[in-house]
């Protein structure tokens, strides 16, 4: 019998202080489009900021709905927005950062499963690796060089 073996590494940055400028402006606009989080039953906010390859910065938070499944996180609202309005447009970065009503959030925060199969969609459609950094409110940033390492065994179009 054999064995698959699978490593993921991540890079951990002790704090907001520690990271590249150009990392800790677009965190910025993570945290500032965080608090337009609608999240009136988990309490739970969540921003995301990515930057493209032409220059633009495109944002999320989390959308809740009272009919639980029909939100949507804020990886998700900000990676189709960038489908969107920039089709054409490469992901380089993707920025997180999650806080809570209920408790301070200090460990990185990971995108959910669901975020990661729709990450990887667009990881798969421009061949090049998306950078994804993230972090609570406040404590550690993790990076990870590609969505691979989130979602390592990923199912794409190849597999239809
Ligand atoms: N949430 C996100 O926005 N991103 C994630 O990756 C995890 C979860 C949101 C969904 C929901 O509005 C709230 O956080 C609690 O699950």
């Amino acid at each position: 019998m054999e064995s698959i073996t699978i490593t993921s590494t991540f890079t951990v940055y002790p704090s907001v202080n520690d990271l590249p400028e150009d990392v800790a402006a677009l965190l910025q606009q993570a945290i500032n489009v965080r608090l337009n989080a609608y999240a009136p039953y988990s309490r739970f906010h969540v921003g995301a900021a990515l930057l493209l390859d032409n220059g633009k910065i495109v944002i999320g938070s989390n959308q809740e709905n009272a009919a639980y499944p029909s939100g949507l996180c804020a990886e998700r609202v900000a990676i189709f927005h960038a489908g969107a309005v920039y089709p054409d447009a490469k992901i380089l970065k993707m920025a997180i950062t999650a806080a809570s009503e209920q408790r301070v959030v200090s460990e990185p925060i990971p995108p959910c499963g669901g975020c990661r199969q729709s990450i990887a969609e667009y990881e798969l459609k421009q061949d090049e690796p998306i950078e994804i950094w993230f972090m609570g409110e406040t404590g550690p940033v993790y990076k990870s060089e590609s969505l691979r390492n989130l979602l390592p065994m990923v199912f794409g179009g190849k597999d239809l």
